[in-house]
């Protein structure tokens, strides 16, 4: 998805920092590249289609001139192919006004015929130079900048994250917000603005984020926040956590890899400093605000998300409907809208994901609200929409996640869930305090017991599956229980990163069809861990290999049945049954990883795939 870098400072050059901030963006997957700067001598601009390499290229054969004030952005193409001339920023038709938008402007083909009838012309395909040329025209009959933008909101219907600069001010920029974040960061020479925070984490970690249909003029020295109607809003600062070193790749070939190692860090991060041992019980943070009586007034609970968050939502129902006897559904959120609109009742919706900011899943959660049913957010991203907009809300502090096929995000909502799980079974009187105390020291100890997963011979038999993983068309995963979700999520990751089309399928079914398929090439990864599935998921690994079909298997170390069932092994570390999703994910994160690698595939930067889907 489309991303926005721009910086107004005091005197300095800033075409090299904002590009570096735009290559930080380059994971969110992107197809051209550009920037603009503004001198006295007026806007100029570069654009290109392809990486940012490219643009960086052009940027030496045509150089820009210094600086201190620059927008830059990187597009995924919605209105007009990848090219060139598509690529932003957009300037008006007389070169006054400059451009970098996020989102779609839905009327624009109404606005650009009205404006064409004004004599304005177009060279684009896109509705960001509709905007550029509407602003333009507003700024004709008021000099002032901001209220040109805002003359212009007002016409459009969509979505936007905006930043605009003009000729005649290069000390200013407006920026503007409607369903598509924007960040503004406040540095010490200057001010920044952002589609993402990790963009700006090398020049500040303080940030003011901006409500939709607010608008903000930053210069070097100032930013003023304003509503939609013009008024002035005070707002406070919000510090950042995350450190630049973070959103590195840190000495690792590829973000996805460094996020799977870190994952040990995740657990500690997302639970350590939330054990209240004494009482067997979590303590959440302020924002959760969900007491006692609150939740035991529930009656049942909803959890909705998209993607990977989706796999990880599903593992909440399961171990809340465990540790707490509370009825759960699991809806993927693209679909809330059109299931049944049935009273809201005694229910709490709990909205699952990594950014805060995927459209399906801000639009059912919205719709709950508006139905009157109360949502806890649990998101990765401090300050997103789903953090602000959530009634209740965990942060996973998982650290950003670069990587698009999400990995330590998922282990962290499932860290997070599984502490949510306590906290319910605790407050509805399902868990008594030695019960809580045991939940917890089975998760404090997982930390030391994932190092089994990273192990030399544990990778070495993963990388030999993946070797022969990276030869098939297709495959199927298939697990149990608290498994089933992650055979979802492990086929989730191969398809995403490796393109081998992957089946995640309950084992169960198994018989009901995807069986048909079953031959010596067709393989089957089964997750056969102990516990209550663990026969069944036995006897499902006898009946591929009496089909010819190869198994690689997911299993406890030293369990020599399994081994003797399966052509591959790829053994975790025992732990209970509740946790076991949280050890059995990280060796089918690392064996997808070891098949893209194998066959050469982009891992961090998918084909088609966006970090963030911010449109519906
Ligand atoms: C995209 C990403 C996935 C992610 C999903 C949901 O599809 O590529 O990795 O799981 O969006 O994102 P969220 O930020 O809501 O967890």
């Amino acid at each position: 998805m489309c991303g926005i870098v721009a910086a107004v400072t005091t005197g300095t050059d800033v075409r090299a920092v904002v590009l570096q901030g735009l290559k930080t963006l380059e994971y969110r997957g992107y197809d051209s590249a550009g920037m603009a700067v503004c001198t006295e001598q007026g806007l100029d601009v570069r654009r290109k289609m392809g990486k940012i390499a490219n643009l960086e290229e052009e940027l030496d054969k045509n150089q820009l001139p210094e600086s201190a004030t620059a927008i830059a952005h990187t597009r995924w193409a919605t209105h007009g192919a990848p090219a060139d001339r598509n690529a932003h920023p957009h300037v008006d038709d007389q070169q006054q006004v400059v451009v970098v938008h996020n989102g779609i402007i839905e009327n624009y083909l109404d606005l650009r015929a009205e404006l064409a009838e004004l004599g304005h012309e177009f060279h684009t395909d896109t509705d960001t130079e509709v905007l550029a040329n509407l602003i333009a025209h507003y700024r004709k009959s008021s000099a002032d900048l901001h209220q040109a933008v805002r003359s212009a909101l007002h016409k459009v219907e969509g979505a936007y994250g905006l930043v605009v600069m003009a000729a005649d001010d290069p000390n200013t920029l407006i920026v503007a917000r409607l369903d598509s974040p924007l960040v503004v960061g406040i540095g010490e020479h200057g001010r920044y603005a952002a589609s993402d925070m990790p963009a700006l984490l090398h020049l500040t970690r303080d940030f003011l984020v901006l409500d939709n249909r607010e608008t903000a003029v930053l210069t070097p020295h100032s930013h003023a926040l304003y509503d939609v109607h013009g008024q002035v809003l005070e707002r406070d600062l919000m510090h950042c956590d995350w450190t630049p070193e973070q959103a590195e790749r840190g000495g690792y070939p590829h973000f996805m890899l460094k996020e799977i190692h870190e994952q040990p860090d995740v657990l500690a991060r997302t639970a350590f400093d939330r054990f209240h041992d004494l009482a067997g019980d979590v303590d959440f943070e302020p924002e959760f605000g969900l007491d006692d009586r609150t939740l035991q007034s529930f009656e049942r609970l909803r959890f909705m998300a998209m993607g990977t968050s989706f796999h990880a939502a599903q593992l909440g129902q399961k171990m809340i409907g465990e540790l707490a006897s509370l009825p759960g559904e699991t809806l993927n959120a693209s679909e809330f809208l059109y299931s049944p609109r049935l009273p809201e009742g005694q229910a709490l919706t709990v909205v699952v994901s990594q950014s805060g900011e995927t459209a399906d899943t801000l639009r059912a959660m919205r719709e709950v609200q508006k139905r009157g049913g109360r949502v806890l957010g649990i998101c990765n991203v401090q300050g997103s929409t789903l953090a602000r907009e959530a009634d209740h809300l965990i942060l996973t502090h998982c650290g950003p996640e670069v990587g698009v096929a999400s990995t330590k995000a998922f282990f962290g909502q499932v860290t997070a869930l599984y502490l949510l799980a306590i906290r319910f079974g605790r407050a509805r009187g399902v868990l008594n305090a030695e019960q809580g105390r045991q939940f917890l020291q089975d998760l404090r100890a997982l930390r030391h017991k994932l190092e089994y997963c990273f192990r030399e011979e544990t990778l070495a038999t993963i990388q030999q599956a993946a070797q022969y993983l990276s030869g098939v068309r297709s495959c199927l995963f298939l697990g149990r229980s608290f498994q089933h979700p992650v055979a979802l999520e492990g086929a989730l990751k191969l398809k995403e990163i490796s393109y081998i089309h992957a089946e995640g399928y309950p084992a169960g079914e198994m018989k009901h069809g995807p069986i048909a398929l079953i031959d010596a090439d067709f393989p089957v990864i089964a997750i056969a861990t102990p516990g209550t599935t663990y026969e069944k998921m036995l006897s499902n690994i006898q009946e591929v290999r009496a089909r010819d079909g190869k198994v690689v298997a997911v299993a406890a170390m030293g369990d020599d049945k399994v081994a003797a069932a399966a052509d591959y092994v790829l053994s975790v570390p025992a732990v209970p049954e509740l946790l076991a999703p949280l050890v059995t994910v990280v060796p089918l994160q690392l064996l997808s990883y070891e098949v893209a690698l194998a066959l050469g595939k982009d891992i961090d930067q998918p084909r088609n795939l966006a970090k963030s889907v911010t449109v519906e």
